[in-house]
């Protein structure tokens, strides 16, 4: 007879942290978000070897995480990973385009030859929506530096569209420039100096290497918590499957990625731990590859102790746009999945000194479930349809019944037809049936105002909490359940709510 778990299957909602107390040291500014997302063995005094510094990331998913949703994520110190339910080529060059992007340095995406006309100008300024061009020998990024054209140096009403782009740039010989090897510094204080929005920096030969632009400096000065690599370009994961990794993998590699993340449904496989495997002996240990997802003890134990992945994903049919729990039956609600994991996180960690962080995936549906989720455990969120919402996610806006929305897929949909995700290994070609829908979600803003907001909420708490760090704050958290009775205590009771009742203009 199969066997049956006595516990209830428990979501977030159903949970509340009790305050613990709250010291003078315990104040916002001393907090840090900071989540390893790398396995490291305490005993032998290693740290893990690449940490977020908000514990927030991008769910893998066409709809979510594009090159402009990594680049604003990394800004804000989470992560993305780019969805692999596209080709390899595909998938890697969004990578490039993300670790093209230095902290304040960038590679010039809007380049044309001095003989492009005002016409070919304006075409591409409607593509790319950027008015500064560099203006190479051969129309490309690290071409000949001849100058440069801003929508400052022409009429696009009255001007001929015919006539050449090198009758209205700023040739080479008055353009302030800067040699490879200048610092973001450096290059800001000449900036000043020549009161100029774009600094271009040229290699040796005189072809161009990046722009500095006034308003990313400004950025990077806002942006203390900005995720980079070594070389300080911004850093960016990427979803693989069991199918082609052998080929996805290299090519990633090759364009830079710094995470790589195994994105299945179901992660409890052989599949998973072969493909982890194959990654480890190719490229050994200095690659980092999360994987799963996991509801349960034995598989984080799997996909931990023999697969040796780095980080694990839990959660199955708690996403937004999921319906696998209808579909197939199989499933866990998120608290009880990732209470369970962690659980057996923290055995294996006693046992082995070895910590594995865990990244809660899904389902995730306002601020509260966030901080509950991490105070049961996770050392980081994956969330698909929170990013979903800003502006920076990859769809385009429409308008219905006066709101703005944006579309939102489910990978397991008809329309994201990302069969490698579901059907791991089956050997089955195509979709029988969808795990996912096809929906809409509201536009909420950019990234950094809705992380702005959350991450106040998150700090807030862990002051309540009286812990600094996400670690203390799972060591200290104390949680209670809470009876339906207690739910609705927890809303607004026995007054009119001005948002819900009023009018707003009485
Ligand atoms: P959300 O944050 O609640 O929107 O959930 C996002 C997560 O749902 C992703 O990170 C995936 O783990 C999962 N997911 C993505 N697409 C599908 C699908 O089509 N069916 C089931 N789960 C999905």
């Amino acid at each position: 007879m199969a066997k049956i778990i006595d516990e209830v299957s428990r979501t977030f909602s159903e949970y509340l942290l009790i305050p613990r107390l709250t010291r003078r040291e315990h104040q916002v500014k001393n907090v840090s978000l900071r989540a390893p997302v790398a396995r490291f063995n305490t005993k032998a005094g290693e740290e893990s070897q690449f940490s977020l510094n908000i514990p927030f990331v991008s769910a893998s998913m066409q709809s979510v995480s594009g090159p402009e949703m990594a680049i604003a994520l990394a800004r804000e110190g989470g992560l993305a990973f780019i969805y692999s339910s596209q080709t390899i080529e595909a998938q890697a060059e969004m990578v490039a385009k993300v670790k093209a992007h230095k902290a304040g340095f960038v590679a010039s995406d809007s380049n044309l030859r001095p003989d492009n006309t005002l016409s070919d100008a304006l075409e591409l300024r409607r593509k790319t929506g950027h008015s500064t061009m560099a203006i190479t020998d051969d129309g490309s990024k690290n071409g000949v530096f001849l100058g440069i054209l801003t929508d400052k140096d022409y009429c696009e009403f009255d001007d001929e569209k015919k006539r050449p782009v090198s009758e209205f740039m700023t040739a080479r010989e008055n353009v302030v420039l800067a040699r490879v090897g200048i610092s973001l510094h450096e290059a800001n204080v000449m900036l000043h100096k020549g009161k100029k929005e774009c600094l271009p920096i040229l290699d040796q030969d005189g072809c161009l290497q990046s722009l500095v632009f006034k308003k990313d400096y400004v950025n990077h000065m806002n942006n203390p918590h900005e995720l980079t690599d070594k070389q300080k370009r911004f850093a960016v994961g990427a979803g693989i499957n069991t199918h082609d990794y052998t080929e996805r993998v290299p090519a990633l590699i090759e364009a830079g990625v710094d995470v790589l993340c195994l994105d299945a449904s179901d992660g409890y496989s052989d599949y998973q731990k072969e493909a982890a495997l194959w990654i480890r002996e190719t490229y050994g240990d200095s690659v980092i590859i999360g994987g799963g997802n996991v509801v349960h003890g034995d598989a984080f134990r799997f996909l931990a102790q023999e697969a040796r992945l780095d980080f694990v994903k839990v959660g199955i049919g708690g996403g937004s746009i999921c319906i696998t729990r209808e579909q197939k039956g199989i499933g866990r609600g998120q608290a009880s999945a990732l209470m369970a994991v962690a659980k057996e996180r923290d055995k294996y960690y006693e046992e082995t000194g070895v910590y594995i962080p865990l990244c809660s995936d899904g389902g995730l549906s306002n601020d509260t479930q966030i901080i509950i989720a991490l105070a049961m455990g996770a050392d980081f969120v994956m969330m698909g349809r929170y990013f979903a919402m800003t502006s920076e996610s990859p769809t385009p806006r429409v308008s219905i019944g006066g709101g703005i929305y944006k579309p939102y897929w489910g990978e397991g949909s008809n329309r994201a037809r990302n069969w490698q995700r579901y059907n791991q290994g089956s050997g089955e070609a195509g979709m029988k049936f969808e795990e996912g829908v096809d929906a809409y979600v509201p536009v909420v803003g950019n990234v950094k105002d809705v992380l702005d907001l959350t991450l106040a909420k998150i700090k807030s708490v862990m002051c309540n909490m009286g812990s600094l760090t996400v670690k203390e704050f799972a060591d200290n958290a104390v949680l209670t359940r809470i009876s339906e009775q207690s739910f609705i205590e927890g809303g607004t009771s026995n007054v009119l709510s001005l948002e819900k009742n009023i009018p707003r203009n009485v």
